[in-house]
């Protein structure tokens, strides 16, 4: 079965030589294919900028930009049968990308920013693939991931809490909670991402298993 996967931050240049981007280190994300690998399936890993070797197996597609991963997603997503979109793609980029680098001034400096396109949210709503999306909080986790789950059309969403350090962006330990359509969810007690990956891809294969039979 082949995986999509997407890891790691997007970095939103705003000049030649600076960028907005988050702390995700793409563990998760390249554990998740890891898991997908050790069982026999085939992974396409689109990546944001990492520290990580790729697993091997895995066919890379490296980028950096919110756009760049955008059309990646797209290129691919339609003969995928999972769909896993653990990358934490910047909500929004620098309205205008300066040429120059930006001198330093005595006055304050803002940047106007604009929303980045949604991946998730322009998957079609008539699909084959099963799609996963992650939600990551510092609050609210259950109705923040349960308003994702219904907005960006998504089968599941893997939610964490990434309020504190030992846990979620950076850590090598997570601990997730599972949201399912059907109102169903599921618990991963802490746990070192790598066992957490393989919690999560029996749970993808049923998933995809389920849509199957539902469908003959
Ligand atoms: N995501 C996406 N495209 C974006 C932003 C996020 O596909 N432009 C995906 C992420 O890969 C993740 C899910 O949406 O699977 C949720 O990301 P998250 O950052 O938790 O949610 P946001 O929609 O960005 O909402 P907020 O930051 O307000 O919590």
């Amino acid at each position: 079965m082949k995986f999509l996967i997407t890891a790691g931050p997007t970095r939103e240049p705003i000049d030649p030589v600076r960028y907005l981007s988050n702390r995700s280190s793409g563990k998760m994300g390249y554990a998740i294919a890891e898991a997908a690998l050790e069982t026999g399936h085939e992974v396409i890993l689109i990546s944001g900028p990492v520290n990580l070797t790729p697993p091997d197996g895995a066919k890379l597609i490296s980028v950096a930009t919110s756009d760049e991963m955008f059309d990646a997603v797209h290129r691919h997503a339609r003969d995928c049968a999972i769909l896993v979109m653990c990358a934490a793609v910047a909500d929004y980029k620098p309205a205008r990308v300066s040429r120059q680098k930006i001198k330093k001034r005595d006055q304050t400096l803002s940047l106007e920013l604009i929303p980045t396109r949604d991946i998730l949210a322009s998957l079609p709503q008539d699909r084959q693939f099963i799609v996963i999306g992650f939600a990551a909080e510092t609050e609210n986790v259950e109705e923040n991931a349960r308003q994702k789950l219904r907005d960006k059309n998504c089968d599941m969403i893997i939610a964490n809490n990434v309020s504190s350090s030992d846990s979620g962006m950076e850590s090598d330990e997570n601990e997730v909670t599972i949201f399912f359509r059907d109102g169903e969810r599921q618990r991963i007690s802490r746990a070192p991402k790598k066992i957490i990956a393989r919690e999560l891809v029996k749970i993808f294969l049923n998933a995809r298993e389920k849509r199957l039979t539902k469908k003959t």
